[in-house]
């Protein structure tokens, strides 16, 4: 997601420099350049030396490093970097920055930096984050077009609760992510389910299937990172909530039914891509079924659960709807049929014995005009190509 981006993070002096390390290690992931700038109270809390190991690139402390040819760097550093994380941003570097101060590479880098995009992520004590002082710089940096990220809120190091927290690695890295989308769904608001579902047995045992929740969190937060409002409505799954996005959990399909026809007139795009159960236990005990003396099983009975996306596209003046199908064969055959009976503008295919809990799927288009078979790639690249198909239908 980050292919080809080169960035420069510079670390200033706060107990969360630590977790930049992780921050590192994740952004080289999504194929990003990393070149490390640190301040010299940064080096207090974590060593250069791990910033260059993980980065495989030299890091920066010194305004007068003599390894750089023209001996610039806070020039150079920035001339080709696609944009500027400060990350932790301390208090101090933060009134720096207001002030347009320049007396180490940082600082420095920051003010020569032209037009490259900065960003930066707060770490402080909640009752210095609360300064009036502190507050007037965030402002003053706002208004000069410095892009702040959190600060989150809860336990900090001092042992205090509050705001000021950095954000965590894994949702910094969404919002460096989410900062070069394309925000092609500025402003609308999804409604999505995603995951599988859980048809109670007795209070004990449930019927469910081995949807693992990944495509649909994928879609979510390709959706949230192009600008969108979501709102998942996710059955059981082990993953956490996307960044930035709303989620409900439900278990059972009448359950997501209820939730998703409480908010489907609110929304302007409604895309289904959870596992639904198709029928529940109507018989479900409300005690533990015991087993029986003459080895008889229980005589489970079943009743139709409702058909949430048929019912979504169905509303008049609702969402325009995205549905899924996984089949184990006859793909096109089946999704088809799927979508015409749904009556749906827009549903993507895969094979579920691939896709099932898989990292990778290959999905296939299905619309008025037919269908088209994409390679298989990543949930997360498949995610953000399905977000430009529905925008492209849409909004252009
Ligand atoms: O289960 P089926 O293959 O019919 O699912 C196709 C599409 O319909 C999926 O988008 C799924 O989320 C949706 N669906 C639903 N309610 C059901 C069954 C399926 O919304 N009861």
């Amino acid at each position: 997601m980050l292919a080809n981006k080169r960035l420069v993070f510079g670390i200033t002096g706060g107990i969360a420099a630590y977790k930049t390390a992780e921050l590192v290690r994740r952004t080289l992931e999504q194929g990003a350049r990393i070149d490390v700038a640190m301040t010299e109270a940064a080096c207090r809390f974590i060593t250069p030396v791990t910033f260059q190991a993980l980065s495989g690139r030299p890091v920066y402390t010194d305004l007068w490093d003599p390894r750089v040819p023209n001996n610039m760097a806070h020039i150079q550093l920035s001339r080709d970097a696609d944009a500027i994380l400060i990350a932790p941003a301390s208090t101090d570097f933060i009134a720096k920055l207001a002030q347009g101060r320049a007396d180490d590479l940082l600082s420095t880098l920051c003010i020569a930096k032209g037009d490259c995009p900065l960003l930066i992520a707060p770490a402080m004590n909640r009752e210095m984050w609360l300064n009036p002082a502190c507050q007037r710089n965030i402002q003053q940096l706002r208004d000069d077009g410095i892009f702040i990220l959190g600060p989150g809120a809860g336990d900090q190091a001092c042992g205090e609760t509050g705001d000021g927290r950095m954000l965590e690695p894994h949702e910094l890295l969404a919002e460096l992510i989410a900062f070069f989308q394309p925000k092609l769904l500025a402003g609308k608001r999804v409604l999505m389910t995603a995951g599988p579902t859980s048809e109670p047995i007795d209070p004990i045992r449930v019927i469910t299937n081995r949807s693992s929740g990944k495509m649909g969190y994928a879609i979510a937060l390709a959706a949230q990172q192009a600008g969108a409002r979501v709102h998942l409505i996710s059955g059981p799954t082990a993953l956490p909530a996307p960044y930035g996005v709303t989620r409900t959990s439900v278990e059972s399909a009448r359950q997501m039914h209820q939730a998703v026809m409480q908010a489907a007139s609110d929304n302007d795009i409604f895309i289904s891509v959870a596992a639904v159960a198709d029928w529940y236990v109507s018989n479900a005990s409300t005690q533990k079924l015991k087993k029986q003396a003459d080895g008889a099983a229980p005589a489970l009975e079943f009743a139709l659960n409702p058909d949430i996306l048929a019912e979504v596209a169905a509303l008049p003046n609702g969402p325009y709807c995205v549905g899924f199908a996984a089949e184990t064969d006859q793909l096109v055959e089946h999704a088809q049929a799927k979508r015409l009976r749904k009556k749906v503008p827009l549903l993507f295919g895969n094979l579920a014995q691939h896709a099932m809990n898989a990292d990778d799927t290959a999905l296939v288009l299905f619309d008025d005009e037919g269908h088209e078979q994409w390679p298989a790639q990543s949930k997360t690249q498949a995610a953000s190509q399905l977000i430009k198909a529905i925008a492209s239908r849409l909004y252009t």
